[in-house]
């Protein structure tokens, strides 16, 4: 499955929904760049603050130099960095540009690196935060202008969502569509992560199939991912599920999925893998004997065993994946609907039952259908089925 987020975020301007007045500043500052002042953008995730810089950077044809706040405390590398910063031109005589995103993972004394950097480079230095007026960011003010990045309206979230819809050859009832766009609170790569859910496996998307990731649980899950990766190990870590109301199963997936994106050196990852392929063994032997005094030892193995599984804590920014397992379920549910709506209204014209059509006519049906491909469009209107339901059964 390719994730649409990726696959859709823009390549160049143009593809930027919204936040014009942001971008066009932000190029401005490229053009007239002035020594010791970088360009600070912030506004709340997922509305295209670095996704812009991207895209300009592309189609301006600039180099991206991007630094993490591990780089920025390496002294060589910086001192490199300022010291060659004269030459703002690559040696592909590309203009360069400093790019340091997700500035809330620094610390204060990454925070004065960023400062020093900004009053000595050539180069000009774009940071990326969510709120610009957090007490943290105040050493750098003096030294950035600032450009604000807005939440998106849902119309401008909507728009986006029917491109990609287009693109993807999967027809939709536009309610669907606003649906997702009004629940995704100004948040496009939210709306997008919801429109995958929902269109996973089917043709054509109706409200029914609006699959929304709860707010809230995304939250816990994030503060509980939080605590089992970076906090040191207390008797907390072990209750983290039990305190972000997650069940152990959903948890063991998210941490499971998000392992690598954590660790970095193969010994760290290993380790935590084993833990969890420990803790998979005690939830399986609950599931058969149905004894629950193995779910201690499940929890303590996939919390405890992972956090303790690091032999270094990073403070780096990561962005937690939703676990590809529960997308491949949430496919095969869509198939499930689609499929009893089929099995619905042909089983009543056959007179026999859902039951028995999904046992006995199926099979039949997908052969007549392969094997006579006219038969297709006969069938759809004879059953009054949607392209979703005779592309099922033809698949
Ligand atoms: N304005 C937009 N136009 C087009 N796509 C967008 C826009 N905003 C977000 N997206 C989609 O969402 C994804 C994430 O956007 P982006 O990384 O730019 O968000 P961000 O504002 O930097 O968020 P965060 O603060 O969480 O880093 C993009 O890859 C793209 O698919
Ligand atoms: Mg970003």
């Amino acid at each position: 499955m390719t994730n649409l987020v990726l696959k859709y975020s823009p390549k160049v301007v143009e593809d930027v929904v919204g936040q014009k007045l942001a971008i066009s500043k932000i190029i401005s500052f490229l053009e007239a760049h002035k020594k010791k002042k970088g360009l600070i953008l912030f506004g709340p995730p997922g509305v295209g603050k670095t996704s812009s810089v991207y895209a300009i950077v592309n189609e301006y044809n600039y180099e991206l130099i991007e630094l993490n706040s591990d780089e920025l405390r390496d002294a060589e590398r910086m001192d490199n960095l300022i010291n060659n910063s004269v030459n703002t031109l690559s040696i592909f005589g590309k203009k360069r540009v400093i790019l340091i995103d997700e500035l809330e993972s620094f610390d204060a004394k990454g925070i004065s690196k960023v400062a020093e950097l900004i009053r000595k480079s050539t180069i000009p230095v774009i940071l990326i935060a969510i709120d610009f007026w957090d007490q943290k960011f105040k050493a750098l003010r003096p030294y950035c202008e600032n450009v604000e990045f807005r939440k998106l309206t849902y119309k401008e979230i909507m728009k986006r969502l029917i491109f990609i819809l287009d693109e993807e050859g999967v027809q939709f009832d536009e309610a669907a569509v606003e649906l997702i766009a009004k629940s995704s609170n100004g948040d496009l790569r939210a709306a997008i992560n919801d429109l995958e859910t929902s269109i996973a496996g089917i043709n054509k998307l109706t409200t029914n199939d609006v699959f929304l990731c709860d707010r809230n649980i995304k939250k816990n899950v994030f503060s509980a991912m939080q605590k089992i990766f970076k906090s040191e190990f207390s008797g907390e870590v072990i209750d983290v599920f039990d305190t972000a109301a997650i069940d152990l199963r959903t948890g063991i997936l998210w941490v499971s999925e998000n392992i690598c994106n954590e660790y970095k050196t193969p010994r760290d990852a290993a380790e935590a893998y084993e833990f969890i392929s420990r803790s998979d063994i005690f939830l399986s032997r609950i599931r058969r004997r149905q004894y629950w005094g193995f779910y201690k030892y499940a929890k303590i193995l996939s919390t405890a065993g992972v956090n303790l599984s690091a032999t270094e804590k990073s403070s780096r920014f990561v962005r937690y994946s939703f676990p590809s397992r529960l997308l491949k379920l949430s496919e095969s549910k869509n198939m499930r609907s689609v499929l009893k709506s089929t099995a619905k209204k042909i089983a009543s014209k056959l007179h026999v039952s859902s039951d028995i059509f999904l046992r006995d006519y199926v099979s039949m049906m997908k052969i007549l259908l392969k094997s006579t491909p006219n038969l297709k469009k006969q069938m759809k209107e004879e059953f009054g089925l949607t392209d979703s339901e005779i592309n099922l059964l033809a698949k």
